[in-house]
């Protein structure tokens, strides 16, 4: 099983879109996929599920019932309980593939506060093993389900916050969508650096505390251009500038350039539908010239996932 983390700091630039599209054809192609939604905004989860269903789960098969299970110190808890498998694009998946969400919850974000009570306080062992426990958590919740799954895609908030952090700790990869504009050149060093600090700060404890964690590793899957301007089939000039800078950013920082010749054009006349049907563009059947070449560029995404990721 691999689990790919997709994040940026930057809010809206397609990571639930991504995700949900990438979790539907990777299913599409015969894997076994889950989506896990680690935002409060809970974005994928109505992509997915409609309000009205969800409200029936709320209580009982979200991810804060995870982490609350941590803070109610319940070892028993199995987060199998919260896997929610009868969605609306079962039916269109053909066969072998699977296709499960983990929901979120918009209280997710008191989570976060009550963990960061659990991290401060006590001895110096106290606070260390606390903060693996803590930031461990979701690792430990996706490992139970390692034989269940060949993928697990978790759609993070835009922020870097402790529930954030949990999902870097379970993660063999990271996916950063972004746009192609001044901002997000500047958004992927800092990105990048806390990133590094964390994973430092995390493997340091693991090493005093070598029972108690795993050192992390998560690697870089990619960055990968999201609602790009076309003009006769290219990035118009001015957001080729900032291909070109995000590049030579990115290539610095990471040692090699791990920027996807794939990308996702802007439109919205598709993306904007697609939440409210509960079927990601990727699994449409409408008819046009358009949304087939939309649809193609989210295959072809998905095929260079699969080939990076070793799926
Ligand atoms: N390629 C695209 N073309 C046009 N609109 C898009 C495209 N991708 C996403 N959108 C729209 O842009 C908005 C933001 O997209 P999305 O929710 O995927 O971003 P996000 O990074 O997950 O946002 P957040 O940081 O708030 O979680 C949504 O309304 C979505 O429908
Ligand atoms: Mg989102």
């Amino acid at each position: 099983m691999k689990t790919i983390s997709l994040i940026n700091y930057k809010g809206g630039v397609g990571k639930t879109t991504i995700t949900a599209n990438l979790g539907a054809q990777l299913a599409r192609t015969g894997l076994r996929v889950l989506m896990v939604d680690l935002d409060p905004q809970t974005s994928l989860t109505f992509s997915f599920i409609p309000q009205d269903e969800w409200n029936q789960f709320e209580k009982t098969k979200t991810i804060k019932n995870w982490f609350d299970a941590h803070i109610a110190q319940d070892d028993g808890f199995d987060i199998a309980s919260l896997l929610l498998t009868d969605l609306k694009v079962k039916a269109l998946l053909g066969t072998g593939g699977r296709l499960s969400l983990i929901s979120s919850h918009l209280n997710l974000i008191n989570v976060d506060l009550d963990l960061a009570q659990d991290l401060g306080g006590g001895s110096d062992r106290t606070r260390s093993l606390n903060f693996l426990k803590i930031y461990g958590r979701l690792k430990l919740g996706l490992q139970s389900l390692k034989d269940q799954f060949d993928v697990v895609l978790i759609d993070c908030p835009p922020n870097f916050n402790i529930v954030t952090r949990t999902a870097i700790v379970a993660s063999d990869y990271v996916l950063v969508p972004t746009k192609a504009d001044y901002l997000s050149t500047i958004g992927f060093e800092g990105l990048a650096a806390n990133i590094q600090r964390f994973k430092d700060d995390y493997n340091k404890r693991c090493l005093d505390w070598p029972e108690h964690g795993t050192k992390i590793d998560p690697q870089w899957l990619g960055i990968v251009f999201t609602m790009v301007n076309l003009r006769l089939g290219e990035p118009i000039r001015n957001q080729k500038g900032y291909v070109e800078a995000v590049i030579s950013v990115v290539t610095r920082l990471a040692g090699k350039d791990i920027v996807f010749d794939e990308y996702v054009r802007e439109n919205k006349t598709e993306h904007a539908v697609a939440p409210e049907e509960g079927i990601p563009v990727v699994l449409g059947s409408r008819q046009g010239e358009t949304y087939r070449a939309v649809r193609q560029e989210l295959v072809d995404l998905a095929n260079a996932v699969k080939g990076r990721a070793g799926l």
